[in-house]
């Protein structure tokens, strides 16, 4: 049982019983073993969101069964990558979810300066009068992936955040949610981006927004300015994704107030550590996303099929491969690619600057656009890639990259 909102209580499914479930923490090189006990009453696995790991690892129907109820699974792996990274079942991934079933892990390594660090995850749920988990849908609803009015930061509806004015706040910021995009921002701050999913960037930017979809994740600094009792909202500012979804007004995600004594402020970081560059020429393949009806039935697809008949891709091991994502669609797709990193190595057929060619494991693919991207396979074994809107994944959105 959760509380969301004012004295109506929800019921949900959780890791170790809260939503979000458990923030792990861990530094490079750490072993990671969780003894997993389904107590829920049908199969589930987990998948440990961004992380490279052994494929059988990787929690997916590809690698493994569902742990039935009562079942138990013991997933061990080392934690290879610094960063902030998510784990969520991949059985029936839309309702699993959506009810509650994710939780965080950061993974430390070199470190940027910083005063105090916030591990944010970013929701949304949709809720009924009663207080109970609206799992229906309207058509709408499910086109463009399950979206609820309810707003949740670290699982709480608009908490205050507190912190003290000239500190360096790290935010680690991950979008569990099945579809709403959340455009963050603080008002009267510029947010210092120095991570997204695959750890540091080697050079940090400054933005006033960051637009993170379902699965993606970025670090930030923020210099905070003001004094003792300032308050500053936390909005998720709107954004159109496709059927008119960015009409709506900035929403409120959370309050930030100073209080405590000020501290002198640190300079922010303007370069990161070096980062490998994919950009070996290869083959270019194309996979195109697209969404019609198959059969009178809503489907998204790849390259024309609804997963499972989606033709698998195969890559020898230690190969790199340069792929075309188009999203033929009226509507951005979030492409999440399993147990590897990426790099955007062009936009529309555009080459990107070496800046934008950090390491992603999902990324927006607009309406009717266009991504390269670049992408080392060294894990045998079928890994996933998808659309991480979870309804579309779900309605055909994904496919398998076998690496043998
Ligand atoms: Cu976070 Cu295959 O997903
Ligand atoms: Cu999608």
């Amino acid at each position: 049982q959760a509380s969301f909102i004012g004295g109506v209580s929800t019921e949900v499914w959780g890791y170790n019983g809260t939503v979000p479930g458990p923030l792990i923490e861990a530094k490079v090189g750490d072993r990671l073993k969780v003894h997993f006990k389904n107590a829920l009453p049908e199969g589930t696995t987990i998948h440990w969101h961004g992380l490279r790991l052994p494929a059988e690892m990787d929690g997916t129907l590809a690698m493994q069964n569902p742990v039935p109820p009562g079942g138990t699974f013991e997933y061990e792996f080392e934690l290879r990558d610094a960063g902030y990274f998510w784990f969520h079942p991949h059985v029936m991934g839309d309702l699993q979810v959506q009810r509650g079933l994710y939780g965080t892990i950061v993974v430390r390594g070199e470190e940027p300066g910083f005063d105090r660090e916030l591990a944010v995850v970013l929701d949304d749920i949709r809720l009924l009068p009663s207080g109970a988990i609206d799992e229906y849908p309207d058509d709408e609803g499910l086109a463009i992936g399950r979206e609820g009015k309810t707003l949740l930061f670290n699982g709480h509806v608009l908490p205050t955040v507190y912190a003290q004015p000239g500190e360096t706040l790290r935010l680690r910021l991950v979008n569990t949610a099945n579809g709403r995009f959340f455009n963050f921002r603080i008002a009267g701050h510029t947010l210092r981006v120095i991570g997204s999913d695959g750890g540091l960037v080697e050079q940090p930017f400054d933005t006033e927004t960051l637009l993170l979809s379902p699965g993606e994740r970025y670090d930030v600094l923020v210099s905070l300015r003001g004094d003792v009792g300032d308050r500053f909202a936390i909005t998720n500012e709107p954004y159109e994704r496709g059927h008119d979804t960015g009409l709506g007004p900035a929403l409120p995600l959370a309050t930030l107030e100073l209080a405590g004594d000020p501290v002198s402020a640190g300079a922010l970081p303007d370069g990161g550590p070096p980062q490998p560059l994919f950009s070996e020429m290869a083959p270019i393949e194309s996979i195109v996303l697209d969404e019609g009806t198959v059969d009178g039935m809503l489907a998204f697809t790849i390259n024309g099929a609804q997963h499972p008949d989606v033709t698998p891709i195969t890559v020898p091991l230690g190969e790199l491969r340069i792929f075309e994502v188009r999203n033929d669609s009226e509507m951005d797709h979030p492409f999440h690619v399993h147990g590897t990193f990426f790099q955007v190595i062009a936009r529309d057929g555009v080459p990107t600057s070496v800046a934008e060619r950090f390491l992603k494991d999902t990324v927006i693919v607009q309406q009717k656009s266009s991504l390269t991207l670049s992408m080392p396979f060294e894990e045998v074994g079928r890994w996933m890639f998808h659309c991480h809107i979870l309804e579309h994944a779900e309605l055909g959105m994904m496919g398998e990259i076998v690496v043998v």
